[in-house]
């Protein structure tokens, strides 16, 4: 049985104060540790003060991004042992966001994928198609891609050691989420292309929904079969909103 993950991506937001509030209640709230995990990723120059507050807490905190090397010459990046060093278990790659600016290619989320899991951390690899390709009826095409990129840097059996997440870029921040069945398909598409490769790593590999994920659809959409919990942006900002949800992932 998988257990839930509720993932906070808090993107380019926050401050000392506001993180402060943030995580407190975050801790404070009451969530079900039983049978769900929560994570949240914060920018860089907080993993600080996210690890002085969560630390021997149930909470794990992550990174939004890293580079594949360890150090050199690599101007406004950073290294995956920077971010085992301020205590992240995790680290977001591949995230739409990031693809679509250019900084981030198939290749590129295939070492760094690697790379994470060589320092010990967890990648949550992204995946999703844009509207213009889900019109198109393209999302099994470009997700499988976007999949493929990273087993054949890592292997199948890679996939283990991280977390899979599906997010359309037509979902993420629009208010407008994929409906849960519109997810379900493409999860169980995606565990399905696992299982012909790996059957018991499909049974166990976590595989996330992210996009406009609330306090009013987290429920409907965590219950179904595939989905494994949520990869959470806009909703994370609002401690209340994002408290629900992770409630949400502990009842199911
Ligand atoms: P929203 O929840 O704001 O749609 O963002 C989703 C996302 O990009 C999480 O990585």
């Amino acid at each position: 049985m998988r257990r839930k993950l509720v993932v906070a991506n808090r993107k380019m937001n926050g401050n000392l104060s506001g993180n402060k509030v943030f995580l407190e209640a975050l801790l404070a709230g009451t969530c079900d540790y039983s049978n769900a995990d929560y994570v949240v990723c914060v920018p860089h120059p907080y993993l600080f003060q996210a690890e002085s507050i969560l630390k021997g807490s149930p909470i794990a905190w992550g990174g939004q991004n890293m580079s594949r090397y360890e150090s050199g010459a690599y101007t406004g990046s950073v290294s995956p042992s920077m971010l085992v060093e301020f205590g992240c278990e995790y680290v977001i790659i591949g995230h739409s966001e990031r693809r679509q600016r250019g900084h981030d290619t198939d290749l590129s989320t295939g070492e760094r994928f690697e790379a994470a899991t060589k320092a010990g951390l967890k990648p949550i690899f992204c995946m999703g198609e844009t509207l213009a390709e889900y019109e198109e009826g393209i999302t099994d095409i470009v997700t499988i891609r976007q999949l493929n990129a990273v087993i054949h840097e890592i292997g199948v059996q890679g996939l283990a050691k991280g977390v899979l997440a599906y997010e359309p870029v037509w979902a993420i921040g629009t208010g407008k989420a994929a409906s849960p069945e519109h997810a379900q398909n493409v999860l169980s598409f995606l565990r399905g292309h696992i299982e012909v490769l790996d059957a018991e790593l499909a049974q166990n590999i976590r595989i996330l929904y992210g996009g406009s994920v609330k306090a009013d659809n987290a429920e409907k959409l965590f219950s179904m079969p595939d989905i494994d919990g949520g990869l959470v942006g806009g909703a994370s900002l609002n401690t209340e909103e994002f408290v629900s949800i992770c409630q949400a992932a502990g009842r199911i």
